[in-house]
């Protein structure tokens, strides 16, 4: 088992690049069965979920090539296989976005439940369900999902919360749907928007994406297509954070400052320089902060708000701030397993149901400490670079689902940072 040896304490400082978005990379990969010629898909992030999507592709008979990491060229007319074993679902969440991809092109799917973090129960039933008012009939048999269609047929479709999986599922089952789909109260976040660009780059119609109505006219033929990923809005955020925990100066480049302006909002909140600039070619955000930030409060909704994912990783920030911040997860039941290791790093929190409340510390200390899932993991990165003397951070196959060349990247911006390999 790997594990990160990291000595806290100095600030980071440099410049920094964003790899492609998680979120949208492993839709974006499934959608590409929907195409009837290959697709080239780039800055795709070099992290374990996307090996893992791409091998699911491979085992279903997809070719693919990468001419290096961030490329892919995917050309799905091999595949044979419309199964997703559970061995293959349960090592991602994302594997559910072959329901509605295998559905739409080949009006049958068999996928096992899907894996993922243990952040609380996240059912699949609007994914289900919307399927079946597309058209489909869907058996969930021992946890395992069969659907078929001889014909999908638009709908109008409503879905109880802004669910982000549901909403790209719904949108790559409807694309080759006869009529027309509408998908009320959809989710709005970046990747949504970056998927529906990708499926309209090969011949869909879907409009509204970004709001909270998106509509789609089915299309039987959909081509190849050639597309680059978003930056990772939510790896930028962390790195955000972690400059601001470390009472850094960090230039972080690649991004789309728009997706950025929740968690820059809540870190100059804080007392945290951000600016936001434009080289003309590209943007960037600067973050600098010199001294402990002041408390905050932070509720996680769906995007626009601040987003769940950011949620550790900001607590441990919070967690060295001057005064007590209120933290209310809104999103899933139960993402707060990072707060017993930050308490164990001397943080002062304590959960209340979906609430931590947050008694910033003067500062933290190095201790051996768990990633208990991706995010929780980034929360424990930022919080070793932050803390006095050497933390250990274990169970680290969590944190490289979602983030690529993490120690390079902390490394180049003067971060004690080493992967011990055992
Ligand atoms: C996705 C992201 C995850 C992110 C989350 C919220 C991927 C692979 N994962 O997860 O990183 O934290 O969005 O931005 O992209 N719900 C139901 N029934 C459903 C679907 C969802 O009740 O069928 C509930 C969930 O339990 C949760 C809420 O809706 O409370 C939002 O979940 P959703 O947006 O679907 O998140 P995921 O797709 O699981």
């Amino acid at each position: 088992m790997s594990y990160f040896k990291i000595t806290g304490g100095t600030p980071l400082y440099g410049t920094i690049a964003v790899s492609g978005s998680k979120n949208a990379a492993l839709p974006i990969v499934c959608a590409a069965v929907l195409a009837g010629e290959p697709c080239r898909i780039e800055n795709l992030p070099d992290i374990e979920d996307v090996h893992r999507i791409i091998e699911i592709l491979s085992a279903m008979g997809a070719t693919i090539e990468q001419p290096c990491p961030s490329v892919a060229v995917i050309d799905p007319r091999s595949i044979t296989e419309y199964r997703v074993s559970n061995e293959m679902a349960s090592k991602l969440r994302a594997s559910y976005y072959m329901l509605g991809a295998l559905l739409g092109r080949y009006g049958h799917a068999e996928i096992a439940q899907p894996g993922g973090c243990a952040i609380g129960q996240r059912p699949i039933d609007y994914h289900i369900n919307g399927m079946r008012s597309l058209g489909a009939n869907v058996l969930d048999r021992g946890g395992i999902i069969t659907a078929v269609a001889g014909e999908l047929r638009g709908a109008d479709i409503y879905l109880d919360m802004a669910s982000v999986g549901a909403t790209i599922n719904i949108m790559l089952a409807a694309c080759r749907a006869n009529g027309r789909t509408t998908i009320n109260n959809a989710a709005r976040e970046p990747h949504v928007v970056d998927v529906a660009n990708f499926l309209n780059a090969m011949g869909a119609s879907i409009r509204g994406a970004g709001t909270d109505v998106i509509r789609i006219t089915g299309r039987r033929d959909l081509h190849g297509c050639t597309y680059a990923i978003i930056p990772d809005q939510i790896e930028a955020g962390t790195y955000m954070v972690a400059a601001a925990a470390t009472k850094g100066d960090v230039i972080i480049k690649n991004i789309i400052p728009a997706h950025l302006e929740a968690i820059s909002a809540k870190l100059m909140e804080c007392g945290v320089e951000v600016i936001e600039g434009d080289s003309g070619t590209e943007f960037f955000m600067h973050v600098r902060a010199k001294e402990r930030p002041r408390a905050v409060n932070i509720r996680t909704l769906p995007y626009p708000g601040f987003p769940t994912d950011l949620q550790q990783p900001m607590t441990s920030l919070l967690a060295v701030a001057y005064g007590n911040s209120f933290v209310t997860e809104n999103l899933f039941e139960d993402r707060f397993n990072h707060v017993r290791e930050l308490n164990r790093m001397g943080a002062r929190i304590t959960l209340n149901g979906r609430t931590a409340l947050v008694a910033g510390v003067e500062k933290l200390y190095g201790a051996e400490i768990t990633a208990t899932d991706l995010r929780a993991g980034a929360a424990m990165i930022v919080a070793a670079l932050m803390a006095e003397g050497t933390s250990i951070v274990r169970n680290i196959h969590y944190i490289d689902r979602g983030y690529e060349k993490l120690t390079e990247k902390l490394r180049g911006l003067g971060a004690n940072i080493t992967r011990v390999e055992e």
